[in-house]
This record gives C-alpha cells, sequence and structure tokens, in this order.
C-alpha cells in the first residue's frame, strides 16, 4: 500500500558547514574549534581532519544539481561563523559573505527553500581562546554574527534555527568528545546557561527586522531513554538522567516550559553545578518560536548492567547509533511527547534523521544501502501515523546529502544519500538517493504493511 503526506509536506535533505565546506584555510576564514581539536592525537577516529571534507566551498554547483537530482523542496545547511567573522567579531570577511550569496543564488534558481543553521557545533576559535560559551560575553558576540547573517542573507531564507542540537556543546566542555575537549562539568553547564541566552536574545533580534517571510527556531535532539526491564529501579533512574540530567530536558524544559526543571535543578544542587543565572535570563530564553526542529535517530533502551559494559569500551568516534537496536516507533512517542509534556504548539519539522554505514564495509555495500532504504522507510512510517493522529509535522529532512566528515568518526561512519569519493570528491548516487527521489515526487511511499501500536 501507499502512503501519501500532506500536499504542502516539506522534503529535504540536510549538511553543516563543518562537515562539508572544507577550504578551512582559503580566503580569509578562521579556524574553528574543530579545526584545532581534530589536530589533538587521538581525538577523530584515523586522525582524520575537517580540512577538505565535501570541499562544497568549491562544488557548490555540484550539490545544488545534486538537490535537483534528489527532487527537494528545501535544503538545510549551516553557515560557518569563522568564515564570515574570522576572529568571530569584527571585520567581516567578505569572500564569506560571496561564498553563501552564491549558494543562496543556485538554491533560488532551482526553486529550492533554504533552512539556514546559525550555529551547528563550529566556534571560532579565537571566541574559544576568551572563555567561549563558558563567557557572558558570548551573548553580544552570537548577537553580532547573527546580525551579519540576517542583514546580508535575510531576504533569502525562509527558515532560521539559531542553534543545532546544543548538546554538542555539552559533549564538548563536559565529556570531552567534541570540541573544544574540555571536561569540566561546572564550566559546561554555565556554557549551556549562555547559549540558551544566545538563542533567546537572537529570537528578538531577529523579530526586530520583521521579516514577513521567514520563521524562526531551533533545533534540539531527542535521543528518548527508556528502562529496558520493567520495574528495574537501577534501569529506571539511567533513563531519567539520560532524558532530563544530561539529555533533551536540559533545553526543552527552559525552552517550552521556563527554567529548569526540577530533577535538574535538584542536580546541580547537589552537585554543585548550579550557573549563574541573572534576573529575567529565563523570559530571554523562553521566546515564542515559529518552528521546532527536532533531529531524531533512535529511541534508546537502557540495560543498566549492558550500559556498565559499553561504558568500558567507549571510545573516539562511537554515538548511540552504535547500539544494536533500532526504535523507530519511538519516533511517534516522542513527538507526543513533544506536544503534551513540553507544550510546543507550533509546526515541527523533523530536521535530521538517517543512519550510517560504515566506510570499512567498502564502496558497492555503501552504494547498495538497502539497509539505509529500510530504516528510513520505518521512521518514516511512525512519522506519518504521528501525522494522522493530530500532529503537526510539517517537513523531513534527511542526514545528509552526502558522506562528510562525521565529527569524532571522521571519514569512517557515512550518512550520505550520495557516495563522497574522497580522493576525487566525486559524488555517486547510492540506492537511496533514488529512492529517495521516488519519495520526494510521489509525496509518499510504498509500504507493506501499517504497524500496530
Ligand atoms: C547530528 C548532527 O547535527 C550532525 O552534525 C551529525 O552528523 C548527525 N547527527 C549524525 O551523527
Amino acid at each position: 500500500m501507499q502512503i501519501k503526506f500532506p500536499e504542502s509536506f516539506t522534503w529535504g535533505v540536510a549538511t553543516a558547514a563543518a562537515q562539508v565546506e572544507g577550504a578551512v584555510f582559503e580566503d580569509g576564514r578562521g579556524p574553528s574549534i574543530w579545526d584545532v581539536f581534530s589536530r589533538l592525537p587521538g581525538k577523530i577516529k584515523n586522525g582524520y581532519l575537517p580540512d577538505i571534507a565535501c570541499d562544497s566551498y568549491h562544488k557548490v554547483e555540484r550539490d545544488v544539481e545534486m538537490l535537483k537530482e534528489l527532487g527537494v523542496k528545501s535544503y538545510r545547511f549551516s553557515f560557518s561563523w569563522s568564515r564570515i567573522l574570522p576572529e568571530g567579531t569584527g571585520k567581516v570577511n567578505e569572500k564569506g559573505i560571496i561564498y553563501y550569496k552564491k549558494l543562496l543564488a543556485l538554491l533560488k534558481e532551482n526553486g529550492i527553500r533554504a533552512n539556514a543553521t546559525m550555529y551547528h557545533w563550529d566556534l571560532p576559535y579565537a571566541l574559544q581562546m576568551k572563555g567561549g560559551f563558558g563567557n557572558r560575553e558570548i551573548v553580544k558576540w552570537f548577537c553580532e554574527y547573527a546580525s551579519v547573517l540576517l542583514d546580508n542573507f535575510g531576504e533569502d531564507i525562509d527558515m532560521w534555527a539559531t542553534f543545532n542540537e546544543p548538546i554538542a556543546t555539552y559533549v564538548g566542555y563536559a565529556q570531552g568528545f567534541f570540541a573544544p575537549g574540555l571536561q569540566d562539568e561546572k564550566y559546561a553547564r554555565q556554557a549551556l546557561h549562555h547559549l540558551l541566552l544566545c538563542h533567546g536574545e537572537c529570537v528578538k533580534l531577529f523579530r526586530e527586522h520583521m521579516f514577513t517571510h521567514a520563521s524562526i527556531g531551533i533545533v534540539v535532539d531527542v535521543w528518548k531513554h527508556y528502562p529496558a526491564r520493567e520495574g528495574n529501579a537501577e534501569d529506571q533512574s539511567i533513563a531519567v538522567t539520560s532524558n532530563e540530567i544530561r539529555g533533551y530536558g536540559m533545553f526543552l524544559h527552559p525552552l517550552f516550559l521556563g527554567g529548569y526543571s526540577k530533577e535538574l535543578m535538584n542536580y546541580f544542587e547537589i552537585n554543585h553545578l548550579t550557573p549563574d543565572i541573572q534576573d529575567g535570563d529565563f523570559e530571554t530564553i523562553c521566546q515564542p518560536l515559529d518552528f521546532y526542529g527536532l533531529n531524531f535517530y533512535n529511541g534508546l533502551y537502557d540495560n543498566a548492567d549492558e550500559i556498565r559494559e559499553m561504558e568500558k569500551t567507549r571510545k573516539a568516534g562511537g554515538n548511540y547509533q552504535d547500539r544494536p537496536e533500532n526504535h523507530p516507533e519511538a519516533l511517534k512517542d516522542v513527538l507526543h511527547m513533544l506536544v503534551e509534556k513540553y507544550h510546543v504548539d507550533i509546526p515541527i519539522y523533523i530536521t535530521e534523521n538517517g543512519v550510517p554505514i560504515d566506510d570499512a564495509d567498502g564502496r558497492e555495500a555503501n552504494l547498495d544501502d538497502q539497509s539505509r532504504i529500510e530504516y528510513v522507510k520505518n521512521v518514516l512510517i511512525w512519522l506519518h501515523k504521528a501525522i494522522e493522529e493530530g500532529i503537526d509535522v510539517r517537513g523531513y529532512y534527511l542526514w545528509s546529502l552526502m558522506d562528510n566528515f562525521e565529527w569524532s568518526a571522521g571519514y569512517a561512519a557515512r550518512y550520505g544519500l550520495y557516495y563522497t569519493d574522497y580522493e576525487t570528491l566525486e559524488r555517486i548516487p547510492k540506492k537511496s538517493a533514488k529512492w529517495y527521489a521516488q519519495v520526494t515526487r510521489e509525496n509518499g511511499l510504498l509500504i507493506d504493511a501499517v504497524p500496530q501500536a
């Protein structure tokens, strides 16, 4: 049978600057924290560097051609802060502006809407040297950057996200697996508070521009944890901690309900981690938004015994998609949770969803990626069900347009619809690219059966 999506549904694909652009030392771009972090021994699998990545800085025409081939209506990409402002603030790099103008012009010519993220993890290194997100001055720095973006590109962008997956800043400041590689939980908690303030102040700035064609939101990933064994107190407590203390609760509560949750405040107090919060901060953070971007990859069932074993072998390059089970049905539950628990009453977009195949599996297995098709198909089935149940989801973006620099996994994890040959920088459509083009063309897909739940 065939399932169809609402007529105005937006199909898209997503990328991010640091993962595709390359050209990190060209045309006046300043270094970002990832350029520096990736050079620290042992931080990135096989010592891979983001220096060239997919070379999208020079291959933007080909990228847009691929978007056309896929038939997507919208392209989600991010701006590189250090390409626009090499020092983070101050002098604007005109060559950087020209690059993004070119991308936006090509999108327009081809009738593809732009969905732009202001910050996708790549802080200018110059700002990290001043304390990065740990310094409250970041709010001013971020607004200066956002002003440059809004002034230069405001007319050509339909959707703006202030931040993508702010949890990456926690991973980079508290756990050390991401740039800048710090392991200081107190500092990290303060940094996240400032990050949320950057978001709130930026939304206010955006409103001052009075754009009539554009909307603004934020992208927060939700990896919902469930206890694996019903009635097991340890499993239950791991799930609560992973959701509320170190997961989506850190962001969704202040963004949509105002203030930090009771669970998080207790945790702060017990562990002496309460950030410096000034009067009015929570009002600033909790700005009305036009949309919410959900990055969804998997639902996770936590078994305390298994997790203890996994922690022992945790290595750079790993992520939650290393878990053996896929739980696409969690998407429907997550969407209901957004509405029921966090009172999200604005349109929702799935701003990322996808699955990696290991580079080590070889080129042929990567090109013939039936497993990716099956995974996405299942996610879309559950998404469709949620829409039928009344959840207002307006679009779906597949991660990613092409294989790219997968952060601490380097080039070892391939997420693309197009295979990137890192020797020649050629992009070759995978089986999934042809399948996804059919989905976008038909605004739906063929499925064998509707799952029960
Ligand atoms: C989340 C991030 O936004 C993106 O940068 C990353 O590559 C994908 N998920 C896959 O891990």
